[in-house]
C-alpha cells in the first residue's frame, strides 16, 4: 500500500465514524414544538416528549433540545439529516419562532416557557429569547417598554415581517389548572431592530380573543388568522369558523373580517399553514379544538388568499397520518411535516407522538419519500487533491478549514439566492 492509499483509507474510515455517529443521532417523538427556516436549515425547538404532562402539571418532559434538518443536500425521508444544536436555556412549548430577515437571529416569543430538569412547573423569568444560529447561542433580550401582561402568554403564533417588526395577537396566560389565567384579544408589537415593545390600542372590531391558530403574514402586509378557537363571553369556547377569516393590515392597523367560501372544511386547532408563491395558503392537520383525539377533515386544503375560496387537492397514494400539535414549512416545492401527535391514535401508545418526516410535492400533490435539494451542488472541479497530499495532520486540520470555507460560501450563495417562506403552527389546548 502506498501512502495515497493508506490516507484515503484514513479518511474513509473517518467519513465512516461520522456517518455512524450521525445515524444514531435521531430526535425522539415529540410535539407541540415550534419551527423555523433558517437559510437551508429547519430548526425545531423544544417540544413534548409526553402525552401525560399536561394532566400532571409537570414539566419534566418538555424539552429544551434543538434539532436541525440539513436541506443543502438530497436525503431519504427514512434517514433525514438530523442534527443537534446546543439546548435552550429553556423547556418550550406552545409558542413560536420568528426568524429576523435582517441577520437570521430567531425570536421565540411568548409560549410556556419553563426552568428544564425541575420537576415542577417552573415559569421563565424573560418572555423572549434570541438565538443566533451562527454560532448557537441564546441570549435573552432587554425590551423597551415590555407589558408585563404578556408574560407567559401562550397558544399564539406571533408573525415577523420583512423590517423585522413582530406582531403577536391574543393568547391566554394558561400554565397549569390550579392557577388563574385570563384570555386575551390585544395586538402587540415587537421591533427587533429597536427592541421596543407596543401594544396596540383595541379598535372597535378588534376580534374576541382567540388561541391556537395559524397567522400567515402575506406579501401585501395582511396577517391571515386561520382556526383555533375563541372565548365567547361570559365564559364559553368555541370553534373560530373557517369561512369568516380575521385578517390584520398591518400597513395600517386594521381589523377585517374576510368571508370565505369554497369547498367545505371542519373548524380546526394545532394544524400548520404554509404560504405558497401564488398566494395559496396551505393548511396541514390538525384536530377538533375541545378533542385532540378527532382529527379534522380533510386534513389538507388550500385558500386561495386572493379570491378567499377553500378548496381540497386530491393526494397520491402514500398516507400521512393525520397530526396534530406538527410542524410544516414549506422549501422550494416541497411540504415538510414534522413531529406531532396522531389523533386517531390511543394516547397510551407509543406510536401516538411522531418523530417521522413527510414531504409533500406541492406541484403535483405527490408524497414522497426522496427530498431532492433544490440548491445546485457546489462546483466539482473543487481541488481536493490540494490538501490530500500535504499529511495526515495538515490534511485534516486544511479539511476543515476549507470544509468551513466551502460551507460559508454555500450559506451566503444559498442566503442570497433563495428565500424561503416560513412555515407556522398552531399550538396548544386548554382542554
Ligand atoms: C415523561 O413521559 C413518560 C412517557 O409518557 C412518562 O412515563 C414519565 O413518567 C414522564 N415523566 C414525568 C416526570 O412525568
Ligand atoms: C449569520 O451569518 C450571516 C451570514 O454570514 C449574516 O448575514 C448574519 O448577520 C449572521 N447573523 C447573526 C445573528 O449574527
Ligand atoms: C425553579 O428553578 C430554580 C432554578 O433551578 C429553582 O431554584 C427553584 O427552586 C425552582 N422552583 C420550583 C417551584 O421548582
Ligand atoms: C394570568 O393572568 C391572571 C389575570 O391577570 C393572573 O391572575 C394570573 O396570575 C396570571 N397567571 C400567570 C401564570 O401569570
Ligand atoms: C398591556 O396589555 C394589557 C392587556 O392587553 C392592556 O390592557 C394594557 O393597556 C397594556 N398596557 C400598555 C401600557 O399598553
Ligand atoms: C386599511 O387599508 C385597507 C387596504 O388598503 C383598506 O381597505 C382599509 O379600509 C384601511 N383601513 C383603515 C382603517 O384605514
Ligand atoms: C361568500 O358567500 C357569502 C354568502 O354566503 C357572500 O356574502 C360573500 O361575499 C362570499 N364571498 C366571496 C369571497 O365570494
Ligand atoms: C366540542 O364542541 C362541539 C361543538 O363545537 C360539541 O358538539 C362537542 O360535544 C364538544 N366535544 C367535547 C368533547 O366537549
Ligand atoms: C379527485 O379524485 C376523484 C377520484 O379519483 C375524482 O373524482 C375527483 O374529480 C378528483 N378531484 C379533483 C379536484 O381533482
Ligand atoms: C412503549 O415503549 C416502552 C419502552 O420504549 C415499552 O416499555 C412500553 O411497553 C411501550 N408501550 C406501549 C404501549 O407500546
Ligand atoms: C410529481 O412531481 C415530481 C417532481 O416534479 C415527480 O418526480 C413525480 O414523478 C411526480 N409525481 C406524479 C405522481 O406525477
Amino acid at each position: 500500500m502506498n501512502l495515497f492509499q493508506n490516507i484515503k483509507t484514513f479518511l474513509l474510515i473517518i467519513i465512516l465514524l461520522f456517518s455512524f455517529v450521525n445515524c444514531k443521532d435521531i430526535p425522539k417523538p415529540r410535539y407541540r414544538q415550534t419551527s423555523s427556516l433558517i437559510g437551508n436549515r429547519l430548526y425545531f425547538f423544544g417540544g413534548d416528549f409526553s402525552t401525560t404532562d399536561l394532566i400532571y402539571d409537570n414539566s419534566a418532559n418538555i424539552t429544551n433540545e434543538v434539532w436541525y434538518l440539513d436541506l443543502s443536500s438530497s436525503f431519504d425521508t427514512a434517514t433525514p439529516p438530523w442534527n443537534k444544536d446546543v439546548g435552550m436555556p429553556i423547556g418550550y412549548v406552545f409558542g413560536a419562532s420568528c426568524v429576523s430577515p435582517i441577520d437570521n437571529s430567531v425570536f421565540l416569543v411568548g409560549g410556556r416557557m419553563f426552568i428544564p430538569n425541575t420537576a415542577n412547573v417552573n415559569l421563565s423569568s424573560s418572555p423572549v429569547y434570541v438565538f443566533n444560529s451562527n454560532i448557537s447561542l441564546w441570549t435573552t433580550p432587554n425590551i423597551i417598554g415590555f407589558n408585563s401582561s404578556f408574560k407567559m402568554r401562550t397558544e399564539i403564533q406571533p408573525v415577523i415581517d420583512s423590517y423585522g417588526k413582530i406582531y403577536t395577537f391574543g393568547g391566554n396566560n394558561y400554565t397549569y389548572s390550579n392557577v388563574p389565567y385570563a384570555d386575551y384579544n390585544d395586538m402587540s408589537t415587537l421591533d427587533t431592530t429597536s427592541m421596543i415593545w407596543f401594544t396596540l390600542p383595541k379598535f372597535a372590531n378588534t376580534p374576541l380573543p382567540f388561541f391556537d391558530y395559524t397567522a400567515t403574514l402575506l406579501p401585501n402586509g395582511i396577517i391571515v388568522y386561520i382556526g383555533g378557537f375563541k372565548s365567547t363571553p361570559p365564559d364559553q369556547y368555541e370553534a373560530v369558523s373557517m369561512y369568516e377569516i380575521q385578517t390584520f393590515n398591518t400597513i395600517n392597523y386594521s381589523w377585517s373580517t374576510k368571508n370565505a367560501n369554497g369547498t367545505y372544511i371542519d373548524t380546526r386547532a394545532y394544524h400548520s399553514a404554509v404560504l405558497t408563491q401564488n398566494g395559496e395558503i396551505i393548511i396541514y392537520g390538525g384536530s377538533m379544538w375541545n378533542d385532540t383525539s378527532k382529527p379534522a377533515a380533510p386534513y389538507l386544503a388550500k385558500l386561495d388568499t386572493n379570491s378567499w375560496m377553500w378548496s381540497i387537492t386530491n393526494l397520491s397514494q402514500i398516507n400521512a397520518p393525520q397530526l396534530c400539535y406538527h410542524s410544516a414549512a414549506l422549501y422550494g416545492d416541497y411540504m415538510i411535516i414534522a413531529f406531532g401527535l396522531n389523533p386517531s391514535l390511543s394516547p397510551n401508545s407509543n406510536s401516538t407522538l411522531s418523530n417521522n418526516l413527510y414531504i409533500l410535492d406541492i406541484k403535483n400533490y405527490t408524497w414522497v419519500t426522496s427530498f431532492n435539494t433544490i440548491q445546485p451542488l457546489p462546483p466539482t472541479s473543487y481541488p481536493y487533491g490540494l490538501f490530500i497530499g500535504i499529511g495526515i495532520g495538515a490534511g485534516i486540520i486544511l479539511f476543515g478549514v476549507v470544509g468551513f470555507l466551502l460551507y460559508k460560501w454555500i450559506k451566503q450563495r444559498k442566503y442570497q439566492k433563495y428565500i424561503a417562506t416560513p412555515g407556522t403552527t398552531a399550538d396548544n389546548a386548554i382542554v
